[in-house]
């Protein structure tokens, strides 16, 4: 019903890339240091992650599941080391500041055991969600708004069994701080969706989602 309720909306509005602005990190996980990628449908201009964490191997998704999904879920970044791995994002903003988080995944039988891993997604010390694929061509996609009390955002992939955690892409956008009335340091899951129908555009349907509650919240 919300997939329904979005793809009508999107029809009639124009997403804006704004992610050239201070206080937008977008990181396709796995790209080579320096490099970038651009996602056409949405104008996101991803850069490689591999500034903001010092841990985990680069990989590739398997070929057949390069051909139908984005670019930015080619490729990812996999921990087999450790059980806590952690991203450290640091917005110019800085604390106090209200920011939407949001981590995807595609596992597309990256390490060729073909077997749909199960791990859990940490905020600093707090327990964000478990991420659990469910099939390695659909994208999972995690979102919260979060109010961080230090200027460091941690964002940690946690082995919780056997299975090696990755992410696929990490972003942050910081957000207007009359959208949302949260305290510091508070967490709020946003969105938890998978995208059976039309992965291609599921990103877009996220960014129009928020446009609209930032809309209807400003009112
Ligand atoms: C995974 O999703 C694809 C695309 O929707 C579908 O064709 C395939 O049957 C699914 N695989 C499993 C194991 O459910
Ligand atoms: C935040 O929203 C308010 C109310 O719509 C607006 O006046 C203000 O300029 C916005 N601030 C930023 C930084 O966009």
């Amino acid at each position: 019903m919300l997939i329904v309720f979005l793809f009508g909306f999107l029809l009639g509005l124009a997403v804006k890339a704004q992610d050239d602005s201070p206080g937008f990190i977008s990181l396709d996980c796995g790209l080579p240091e320096d490099s970038t990628d651009i996602d056409r449908t949405t104008g996101i201009h991803y850069i490689s992650d591999s500034g903001f964490i010092n841990s985990g191997e680069r990989k590739m998704i398997q070929p057949e599941y390069l051909i139908n999904s984005l670019g930015q879920f080619h490729t990812l970044r996999s921990f087999p080391q450790g059980i806590r791995n952690c991203y450290i994002l640091r917005p110019p903003q800085g604390k106090g500041h209200k920011y939407l988080i949001r981590a995807t995944f595609l596992y597309g039988n990256y390490d060729s055991i073909n077997r749909l891993p199960e791990f859990d997604l940490h905020l600093g010390v707090d327990f964000w969600d478990t991420v659990t694929i469910g099939n390695a061509s659909i994208p999972l996609i995690f979102e919260m708004v979060h109010v961080p009390s230090s200027n460091d955002i941690h964002v940690c992939l946690v082995k919780t069994g056997l299975d090696f955690p990755f992410i696929s892409t990490l972003e942050l956008r910081v957000l207007n701080n009359s959208i949302y009335n949260t305290q510091s340091g508070s967490l709020e899951l946003y969105t938890r969706v998978y995208f059976t129908k039309l992965p291609a555009l599921s990103i877009r349907y996220l960014d129009v989602l928020f446009s609209e509650i930032s809309l209807v919240t400003r009112v």
